[in-house]
């Protein structure tokens, strides 16, 4: 029913992916090497010296050669949105070159040139788990300051090509990740075992002032630009109600909502400088870089996929497997093929949470299960009997809709892998979160054929609807 849904009329439903994911091509058209083509497990064992024929994201799923059939595929569901990413080694091949890659560029003008003919609004992700190779070996990633330098040159290219076609940008998936996984996230090339907390916060600041420098570089470029920052939400639940448990949940909450409080406030919140300050850190940081972070964001962006619990006792306790950043396990929830706790009521809590926080729109740009898909025929058509998957996302888009009718100031809902992609943590195939079954398996065989799964229609029909459908 299309009365009673408490979406708001302009919601942007859509879906989302990230180059290294999708895209494949990965020398195409004067692409250079990423971290990513160093990573042919994910983030399960340690980056390779150089590529290897065994990692996926080589040919991905080949959306570089296929995007027009994908993006028509998304129009045929009803998207109003696409958050995708920039891959910064097809423009700047090796991240600190002089002049970007004119080949790299004139792509997403055709990946743009195809939104545009189904009418869906780009969202654009500057920086996702892929930063060139050369500034990882070379600089160790964005421990250097020079990363900075690096990053705003390769947004002003962007800003000045796209910037008329593109509203939404998002400055770094996941920012807060880096502290789990510094060399996916901060292209950190110091394994983490030897990693300094000293040098993990000072490139965590690094990132900062570049997110801040390139918001103030779009205000000045592309004035209708909406800058975005992209936090991974996990809300931390007390394991028990001692107040020692709750302060350990809020401890480690804290860790995570520091990137958002610098993003939306412009300065470091005084429970970060304390524990800086507690671990014998001290940054540097300028009085240039503190005027810089006052260029606070428009929106506050995030994923969700799941929630955690934490003691302060634990070392009893069993770590949860589970999106990066660790926990420990919550007994009353049930968890995924990978082991992910299913909270749909954590999502009502993430974006309470962060409106009241915050007081900026939100926009929840990743959310969704992975999965084993059963590829069967029915009526003489492939397709997949995804009925988890619907059951996850009716749960979590439920709760949304309780959320909206808190008040909460939501822009739009992009659910991850729209279509099926490479995972992120484990690189396989095989954990599936899209609409959009795609042939193709662990061990790279498979016809890269695409096939509407059931929860395709579903979704259009919630889109149709404007969640009337839920
Ligand atoms: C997020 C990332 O952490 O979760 C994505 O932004 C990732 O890149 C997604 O793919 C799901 O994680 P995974 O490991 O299942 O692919």
């Amino acid at each position: 029913n299309t009365d009673t849904t408490p979406f708001p009329k302009n919601f942007l439903w859509g879906g989302a992916t990230a180059a290294n994911q999708i895209e494949g091509g990965y020398l195409d058209g004067g692409k250079g090497l990423s971290i990513q083509d160093v990573m042919p497990n994910g983030i399960a064992t340690a980056p390779t010296e150089a590529p290897t024929a065994d990692n996926l994201k080589q040919v991905a799923i080949d959306f570089y050669h296929r995007y027009a059939e994908d993006i028509a595929l998304f129009a045929e569901m009803g998207f109003k949105v696409y958050r995708f990413s920039i891959a910064w080694s097809r423009i700047f091949p090796n991240g600190d070159d002089a002049e970007p890659n004119e080949e790299g560029l004139a792509f997403y003008d055709r990946v743009l040139d195809e939104l545009e003919k189904h009418g869906i609004e780009p969202l654009v992700t500057i920086s996702h788990y892929e930063t060139p190779l050369n500034l990882t070996r070379t600089y160790d990633g964005w421990v250097s300051r020079d990363l900075i330098g690096f990053y705003e040159c390769y947004a002003r290219t962007l800003f000045e090509r796209y910037g008329s076609r593109v509203k939404y940008w998002l400055t770094f998936n996941e920012i807060n990740s880096v502290l789990h996984a510094p060399f996916m996230s901060g292209g950190i090339n110091t394994p983490k075992s030897e990693l300094s907390t000293k040098d993990l916060y000072q490139a965590i600041h690094h990132e900062l002032v570049a997110s801040a420098t390139v918001t103030k570089l779009a205000r000045e470029i592309a004035p209708d630009a909406q800058i975005g920052c992209m936090i991974l939400a996990m809300p931390t639940y007390p394991l028990t109600p001692d107040p020692d448990d709750v302060f350990a949940a809020m401890t480690g909450e804290h860790s995570n909502l520091m990137f958002g409080d610098v993003h939306v406030r412009g300065e470091y919140p005084g429970y970060a400088l304390r524990l800086l300050k507690e671990q014998g850190v001290e940054l540097d940081i300028t009085e240039e870089d503190r005027e810089i972070l006052k260029n606070t964001v428009d929106f506050v962006s995030f994923s969700y996929y799941m929630s955690v619990a934490e003691t302060a006792s634990r070392g009893n306790q069993q770590t949860t497997a589970g999106n990066l950043i660790p926990g420990v396990e919550n007994p009353t929830l049930k968890t995924s093929d990978w082991g992910w706790a299913i909270d749909p009521v954590g999502l009502r809590i993430v974006l309470n949470q962060f409106w009241e926080r915050w007081q900026k729109p939100l926009f929840i740009v990743e959310n969704g299960i992975g999965a084993k898909d059963q590829l069967v025929e029915v009526d003489g058509k492939k397709t997949v009997i995804d009925d988890y998957r619907i059951a996850y996302l009716n749960d979590h888009l439920v709760q949304v809709g309780e959320a909206l009718q808190d008040g909460v100031n939501l822009l739009g809902y992009t659910p991850w892998g729209c279509i099926d992609i490479v995972s992120a943590s484990t690189a396989q195939l095989s954990k599936r979160y899209g609409f959009i079954y795609v042939d193709r398996n662990d061990d790279g065989t498979g016809s890269l054929d695409r096939y509407r799964k059931k929860s395709f229609d579903w979704y259009a029909d919630v889109i149709r609807t404007n969640g009337g459908s839920l």
